[in-house]
């Protein structure tokens, strides 16, 4: 059975995808399956912001195959881990919840550098690029991390 990943973030166009594609590249394919979401149903069927699509070609990434989709409740039951990019999305989720175990599936990404800290990662939306590589670069320790402590 693989271990099943899910990055949330409001839109899912700008930082979980960029947390997906960062993920999925530092895990085995043939052990861990990586996904992302967004609690808002803005910008679903959309590619991802072509700031994020950008930042991760700078390192190497290709995101753009990814597609926008919604959260939905049975993703407590396809997922082992969530994790959310801020203390919004965390609540939006938690919101959902419907037992221990749902709630037990989810963490806040930045808690993975620093344990029980709740740092958000910042939405880069409304800012310039340097947002986004600012993004990358806390996405890319947490899920170092996250690789390290479970492959
Ligand atoms: P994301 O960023 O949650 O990192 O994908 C956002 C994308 C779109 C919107 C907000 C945040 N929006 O309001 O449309």
């Amino acid at each position: 059975m693989k271990t099943r990943v899910l990055m949330v973030c409001l839109g899912n166009i700008c930082r979980s995808p960029l947390a997906e594609g960062i993920l999925a590249s530092k895990l085995d394919p043939t052990k861990f399956e990586v996904d992302s979401a967004g609690t808002a149903g803005y910008h679903v069927g959309e590619l991802p912001d072509r700031r994020s699509i950008a930042t991760a070609k700078l390192h190497g990434l290709d995101i753009s195959y990814q597609r926008s989709r919604k959260f939905i409740k049975n993703d407590f039951k396809t997922f082992d881990f969530i994790f959310a990019m801020d203390q919004s999305n965390y609540n939006n989720i938690l919101a959902l919840a419907e037992t221990e175990a749902d709630r037990k599936k989810v963490y806040m990404i930045l808690n993975q550098i620093s344990p029980n800290s709740n740092a958000e990662v910042p939405d880069p939306y409304y800012g310039g690029d340097q947002g986004f590589e600012n993004v990358y670069q806390m996405l890319d320790e947490a899920c170092a991390i996250f690789a390290k402590n479970n492959s």
